[in-house]
């Protein structure tokens, strides 16, 4: 394996993994339409500006290229959003990827990682979520990616091509080097919003419902770094290329509740500035806890998490933001 096709490369998770596939040696190909994604953080190799909707584009690219794997990560991805406008979700994150897949079998790509979500769970029976739990998805952004893993394992199974589905818990953080950040536009993730409040970049937070049967009254999450979560993908990817299994389903989280209320408090502990807050009710579409059972991937891929406690998560991404804001 050398050439690893990253559809959605210019992209916060993207250009994190693609970061990581060079720092192990492999060749990665930013494939990006460049809609959400940001053309420098494509620089750990060449980048392909190309939409998953437009079929000759992303077969020219597999033709160009000839990657030996794809991870697939272009995809909308705001839950919100796709309430409102679900017929676009359902485009991008279900026909974009048919046609991601019919390329790799024109072309004969052995394996694929696909970007899931602890979203396809909806809200869950049990905490910390297993693999095998219910996958009842709430939001139509759910349902695509639950589509999708569908998708995936009918397809390998019919054609015999190699799938991990990864589902991740809540990414966050940013490269501890300082080389990339997340920069999302509009941005709705709880750390960045926390963080520009603090500093003074952005408004005051508003904490999405205080009454969740919690410890605090607040919605707790589990967030993962994108570092951590990145070097999930290059440990897939190489499971997958050993022959060790032909289809593989992993939760991605820290296996860490943090609050949203705990987030804050992090948030001012790493900036030494007092997060100002602002009132506001439940956002629909928010399950009150989401927490991973990670010993699947602990077991199969050696995950092991190294940047996923709240304070370096938080750390990381304020650096980021600095940089960010200076440029
Ligand atoms: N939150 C606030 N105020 C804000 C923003 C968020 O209180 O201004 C709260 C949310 O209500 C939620 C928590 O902070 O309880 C985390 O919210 P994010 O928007 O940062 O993340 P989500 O949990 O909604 O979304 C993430 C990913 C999705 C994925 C989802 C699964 O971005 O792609 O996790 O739940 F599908």
């Amino acid at each position: 394996m050398q050439t690893v096709l990253v559809t959605g490369g210019a992209g916060f998770i993207g250009s994190h993994t693609c970061k990581a596939l060079a720092a192990a040696g492999l060749k990665p190909v930013a494939f990006d339409n460049l809609s959400t994604g940001h053309a420098d953080l494509a620089r750990f190799g060449p980048l392909v500006e190309g939409d998953i909707l437009d079929g000759p584009a992303v077969d020219a690219a597999f033709a160009q290229h000839r990657p030996d794997a794809v991870i697939h990560f272009a995809a909308l991805a705001y839950v919100g959003a796709s309430m409102r406008e679900p017929l676009a979700y359902y485009r991008v994150n279900v026909a974009g990827l048919v046609n991601v897949v019919e390329a790799m079998l024109r072309h004969g790509v052995p394996s694929i990682v696909f970007s899931s979500s602890c979203a396809t769970y909806g809200i869950p029976e049990r905490i910390p979520i297993v693999e095998s739990a219910p996958q009842r998805p709430i939001s139509p952004y759910g349902r695509s990616k639950l589509a999708g893993e569908q998708i995936l394992a009918d397809a390998g199974a019919a054609e015999g091509f190699k799938v991990a589905m990864l589902r991740y818990f809540n990414a966050a953080g940013a490269d501890p080097a300082g080389e990339l950040s997340e920069r999302h536009d509009p941005e709705t993730h709880l750390i960045p919003l926390a963080i520009d409040a603090a500093i003074g970049l952005g408004p005051p937070l508003q904490i999405f419902g205080t009454d969740y049967p919690t410890a605090d009254g607040t919605c707790e999450r589990d967030f993962i770094h994108v570092s951590d979560l990145a070097a999930a993908h290059v440990a897939a990817l190489r499971h997958l290329d050993e022959g060790a299994a032909a289809a593989l389903t992993l939760n991605l989280g820290a296996g860490k509740a943090a609050s949203v209320r705990s987030v804050v408090a992090a948030v001012e502990r790493v900036t030494g500035a007092v997060v100002p807050l602002a009132h506001a009710g439940r956002r629909s579409g928010d399950p009150p806890v989401l927490v991973a059972d990670a010993s699947l991937a602990r077991a199969t891929i050696g995950f092991a998490p190294r940047f996923s406690d709240l304070d370096t998560i938080v750390a990381t991404a304020w650096k980021a933001r600095r940089q960010d804001a200076r440029r």
